[in-house]
């Protein structure tokens, strides 16, 4: 018995729980996912999946991104970067919704098949159905060897590591790592963004894996807000543009390790309905990064604050005007608007880690769940 406790406490790293310990190592696994690919002084990008298949993604009417969970969040983080950095239409699906819906599907269309475990069944589904009508299918899988990036024509691994919590973290980060390397190779390859904004945002993307490091040194903070919101019966998450998906998986997070129910929603959404649901019981997780209609989320942020509201804001490092208005502001790095998603990110999965130890859950192995989704 003492030598098992051992032996997990040497898989863990040290830390109280493998989600923990995952948490902490995004900075290099977004870096072991970069590494190689990532050639900044050439001003290249390499990843031999996209090379031997450019003809295919140049002439792509459409990418068609098909996953479940967190993948399919780090699917709506790429549509945003797809169709902002290379400007090709993209479709973000539910592969459970795609495979049964009779989608419309021709040679001409790529799918994206986003998968940690490489083993979900809806996502395998769809793929299948994609290949019957003749889509080329293209896996971002995490897993080596797995069902799904064997069953795919083409793919690129995230090299994340083992993720052994349930509660995707580092699967996460290292998708949109992924995601966002092919998006700037077709943006270059197509000619929609110029050397320099291409180089810019290929040094841009070598300092997240500090950036990280910096934005995980809120952890003692984000432990003090958890402390006090920690018994909400609900939560809301907002967020607009890039960090929209974030505030998605921000809810996520929450809901699958702590149990509390939680929404994520476009930070505009709110006057269609929802605001209805502010008082001071319903803290509001608010993602107000400077970069992407800043001022709009402020203005929503006083709405929310008009309506007696607890607004906790995820900020630029530095910010005055959410700080104002805020109960509590957690600070990532500034970065470029398409990179902020790898910082947002950071301090809601701190965030539902804290409150879900301070409620005695079993972080690891929350009810009901298992890490991958193989039956349907
Ligand atoms: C995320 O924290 C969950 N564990 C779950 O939503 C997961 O993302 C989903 O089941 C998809 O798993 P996959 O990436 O292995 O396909």
């Amino acid at each position: 018995q003492e030598l098992q406790l051992n032996l997990e406490q040497i898989e863990k790293g040290g830390y109280d729980h493998f989600m923990l310990k995952e948490i902490y190592e995004q900075p290099s696994a977004i870096l072991d996912t970069f590494r190689g690919r990532l050639l900044s002084n050439e001003a290249i990008i390499k990843m031999a999946g996209v090379e031997d298949n450019m003809k295919k993604f140049l002439a792509a009417d459409r990418i068609i991104i098909v996953a479940c969970g967190t993948s399919w969040h780090a699917g709506l983080v790429a549509e945003y970067i797809f169709e902002d950095l290379a400007r090709i239409p993209v479709e973000v699906e539910y592969a459970s919704e795609f495979r049964y819906r009779n989608p419309v599907i021709t040679e001409k269309d790529i799918v994206i098949a986003i998968s940690q475990s490489g083993e979900t069944a809806d996502t395998l589904a769809a793929i299948k159905l994609a290949k019957s009508k003749g889509a080329f299918v293209f896996g971002v899988c995490n897993v080596v060897g797995s069902t799904i990036a064997r069953e795919t024509d083409a793919g690129a691994y995230t090299h994340a590591g083992p993720e052994i919590g349930v509660a995707s973290t580092k699967a996460f980060t290292t998708q949109i790592t992924v995601l966002t390397l092919i998006a700037l190779r077709l943006a270059r390859a197509k000619g929609t963004m110029s050397s320099s904004e291409f180089r810019q945002h290929l040094i841009e993307l070598e300092t997240i894996p500090s950036k990280v490091e910096e934005a995980l040194k809120s952890d003692a903070y984000v432990q003090t807000v958890a402390e006090i919101y920690k018994d909400s019966k609900n939560c809301l998450y907002l967020g607009r543009g890039y960090n929209f998906p974030v505030a998605l998986e921000g809810a996520l997070k929450l809901k699958e390790i702590s149990y509390i129910h939680a929404e994520g929603y476009p930070a505009a959404e709110m006057k269609h309905g929802p605001i209805a649901l502010i008082d001071e019981q319903m803290p509001v997780f608010v993602i107000a990064t400077k970069m992407g209609h800043y001022e709009k989320v402020v203005s929503n942020i006083q709405e929310i604050k008009s309506r007696k509201g607890k607004i906790i804001g995820i900020v630029t490092k530095g910010d005055k005007s959410v700080k104002e208005l805020a109960d509590h502001v957690i600070e990532v790095p500034e970065t470029l608007e398409c990179l902020t998603p790898l910082l947002t990110t950071i301090p809601l999965q701190l965030l539902s880690y804290h409150i879900a130890v301070m409620l005695d859950k079993n972080v690891d192995q929350p009810r009901n769940l298992a890490k991958s989704v193989t039956v349907e």
